[in-house]
């Protein structure tokens, strides 16, 4: 099996387990004058991100919770870390009612952003999101029966890369970020991906058809001015049809998931300009 990723917190579609697939198939010399930039719009865990390590970055996803998070740890990691720990070491289903129920009321940056991380990490699935209304959040309990621990290592290593001035973050949509892209930027793009029959989906079920051609059409703007472009999705024949100057690579999740063999079954790829 390949060498996975360690992710900071739970994260539906994270890529951890695709990072030496990733590193092998990344564009060649792409970054050797560390002056392109590496562009993330559907940023997520950022477990591809902190592997990279690049110089220069523009990251972002719609969620803001998620977002916030990264801020946190670029602006002031160690009081935010300070923050979650005093959660971890709270823990217990009582503070996770609390969290779910305060935490789209809290106006603290540093509070909020941690009881996101927190009820990540303890909820069932990491299906963590508010509700309709907005008012608090949809999550169930999960108790490890274990103490909770940061991954301090990875925290700081990527608070470290974060902090960089050229690594900027953003909670946007992905179209306004990909137009950022110029000539010899890599654009690393991971969207939810286009399938209704995976129950996944519903956390992005905001990511409709729409959605996926405004996609298509910024990947094709992007690939005219000259940015590399690595995406991944199911293989689909609309991909197929308009992407079809790109490379498409099978991913073999036989190699990366001995246990979660039912990822196996559909054809998941990557599509290369490159
Ligand atoms: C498959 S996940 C990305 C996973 C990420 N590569 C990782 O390793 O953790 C897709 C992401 O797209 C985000 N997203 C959904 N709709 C979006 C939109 N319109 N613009 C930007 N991000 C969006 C979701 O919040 C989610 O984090």
């Amino acid at each position: 099996m390949s060498k996975s990723s360690e992710t900071l917190f739970p994260w539906v579609g994270n890529k951890k387990f695709y990072i030496e697939f990733i590193k092998s198939r990344l564009p060649k010399n792409w970054n050797d004058n560390h002056d392109s930039t590496y562009i993330e719009p559907f940023l997520g865990s950022g477990v591809v991100f902190s592997e990279l390590k690049p110089e220069r970055a523009i990251l972002s996803d719609k969620s803001p919770y998620l977002i916030d998070i990264f801020k946190c740890m670029k602006s002031n990691a160690k009081y935010f870390n300070k923050k979650l720990k005093d959660l971890y070491e709270e823990n217990n289903a009582e503070l996770h009612a609390q969290c779910k129920n305060q935490i789209c009321d809290t106006k603290s940056i540093y509070a909020r952003s941690a009881m996101f991380w927190y009820l990540l990490r303890t909820s069932l699935y990491s299906f963590v999101c508010p509700k309709a209304d907005g008012k608090s959040f949809i999550c169930c309990y999960k108790s490890t029966g274990k103490p909770l621990s940061v991954k301090d290592k990875l925290y700081w290593e990527m608070s470290e890369v974060l902090m960089k001035e050229n690594i900027q973050l953003f909670n946007h949509d992905f179209a306004e970020i990909i137009k950022m892209g110029n000539k010899g930027d890599f654009i690393f793009i991971d969207p939810p991906y286009m399938n209704l029959k995976r129950p996944s989906r519903k956390i992005y079920n905001s990511f409709s058809q729409n959605d996926h051609e405004r996609l298509v059409s910024e990947i094709l703007d992007a690939d005219k001015r000259g940015c590399l472009i690595m995406l991944f999705n199911h293989k689909h024949p609309y991909l197929d049809e308009h992407l079809s100057n790109f490379n498409v690579v099978t991913v073999d999740h036989k190699q990366m998931r001995k246990s979660r063999s039912h990822f196996a079954t559909y054809e998941e790829v990557m599509y290369t300009n490159y």
